[in-house]
């Protein structure tokens, strides 16, 4: 029994910006109050961990464990804690529902703020960690470390699923998945018959994709450089693909002419600002609306000239799809259960933890969509 102890076991440590992460024997407190300990079971490789690790994110501090994109199982809760108990399956949350903020009382937001000072320091709302390694204490990340056997979260961040979803699998809608077909039907709100346009065809982009195409999207036009990407668009719904390489002009002209123009809905999930200027400009007078997804390097900005608002189009983003989390994440997981949603197609490579820098050079090379690596 581990209740109430500290739990040693196996996660894989970033000890400073740049390296590649190293597997190593920690140790995992128990949960304090409003606190949940998981036993994670699968978790996916994520640019914002990528990222991280890369040393661009100024918030990020080092030792850190990695990783929110996991799914697990509650090993045991600290007091006060009832909406989960231990047995439960569940997928931690980046961005938590606490119910009683300001943003959590808004039905114009998702991103609860309850936590978010603290989060964003690595640490638990208490302002401590519950990991140390080699008598050194490592950060949290992002509410979540899923990199991890064990991880420690606060309830709050916590979304309880069906028990019977594989959590190799359904790990995926704790982030990248969520986010692109919740941008499409949340925060854009594609409606029935419009043209969509989508910028980068990774997991993000064909989730988007995959969105447009629920929402009854007639034409959806993938653009992407790499033209290997478009046979897997194509299976998630795209009708048209454009590689902005094989024109010498500008990729939103060439879009406008295409779509009589412009397109109703254009998404961009790259995080490169030239890209989102282009997304913004491809939409159509009077009505066009162009989301941003892709989180562009620390410190770049957007431009376009003005008058591109003026006559109507709309320049938006969202995070985590829109979706309110802990409402949301289960009933995402029945909709995949359903055989609604596709979440087994984005899974390339499933990895044992000790490869997990593996999964990192697939990522950076486009090989895959999204690696899973099962602890
Ligand atoms: N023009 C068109 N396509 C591009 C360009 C460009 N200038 N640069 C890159 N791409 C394509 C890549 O070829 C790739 O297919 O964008 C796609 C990005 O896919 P992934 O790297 O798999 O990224 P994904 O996991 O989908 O995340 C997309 O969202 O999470 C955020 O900011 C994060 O960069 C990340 C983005
Ligand atoms: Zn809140």
């Amino acid at each position: 029994d581990t209740v109430g102890k500290t739990i040693t076991c196996k996660a894989a440590v970033a000890w400073e910006a740049k390296k590649p992460l190293v597997t190593e024997t920690i140790e995992v407190e128990p949960p304090r109050a409003g606190e949940v300990r998981i036993k994670i079971l699968a978790t996916g490789v994520c640019h914002t961990d990528a990222y991280t690790l890369d040393g661009f994110d100024s918030e990020g501090a080092f030792p850190v464990v990695l990783g929110h994109e996991g799914g697990g199982i509650v090993e045991s809760v600290g007091e006060g804690v009832t909406s989960v108990k231990t047995g439960d399956h569940v997928i931690p949350l980046y961005i938590p529902q606490c119910y009683d903020c300001k943003f959590c009382t808004s039905k114009k937001t998702n991103l609860c703020s309850k936590i978010r000072a603290t989060q964003g320091k690595g640490v638990m709302p208490d302002g401590t960690s519950r990991f140390r390694c080699n008598g050194k204490q490592l950060f949290h990340f992002m509410g979540c470390s899923t990199f991890s056997e064990y991880t420690v979260v606060a309830e709050i961040s916590v979304s309880k699923v069906d028990e019977k979803a594989p959590l190799e699998k359904v790990c995926l809608l704790g982030c990248g998945i969520s986010t692109g077909y919740g941008a499409a039907l949340n925060s854009a709100g594609v409606e029935s018959g419009s043209t969509c346009a989508v910028w980068g065809l990774g997991a993000v982009g064909l989730a988007v994709i995959m969105g447009c195409k629920k929402a009854g999207a007639t034409r959806i036009i993938g653009v992407d450089i790499n033209s290997a990407k478009f046979k897997v668009a194509e299976d998630f719904g795209c009708t048209e693909f454009i590689n902005p390489k094989d024109y010498d002009k500008p990729i939103q002209e060439v879009i406008v002419e295409k779509t009589d123009g412009g397109c109703d809905y254009t998404f961009e999930c790259i995080g490169n600002i030239g890209t989102m200027r282009a997304a913004l400009e491809s939409c159509h007078k009077g009505w066009g609306v162009s989301t941003i997804i892709g989180v562009a390097g620390a410190g770049q900005e957007i431009s376009t000239k003005p008058f591109q608002l003026v006559t109507g189009r709309v320049w938006k983003g969202s995070a985590f799809g829109g979706w309110k989390s802990r409402d949301s994440v289960p009933k995402l997981v029945d909709e995949y259960m359903r055989k609604e949603l596709k979440v087994d197609e984005f899974v390339s490579f499933t990895l044992p933890l000790d490869k997990i820098n593996e999964a990192f050079d697939y990522m950076h090379s486009g090989k895959s969509i999204r690696s899973v690596v099962k602890l």
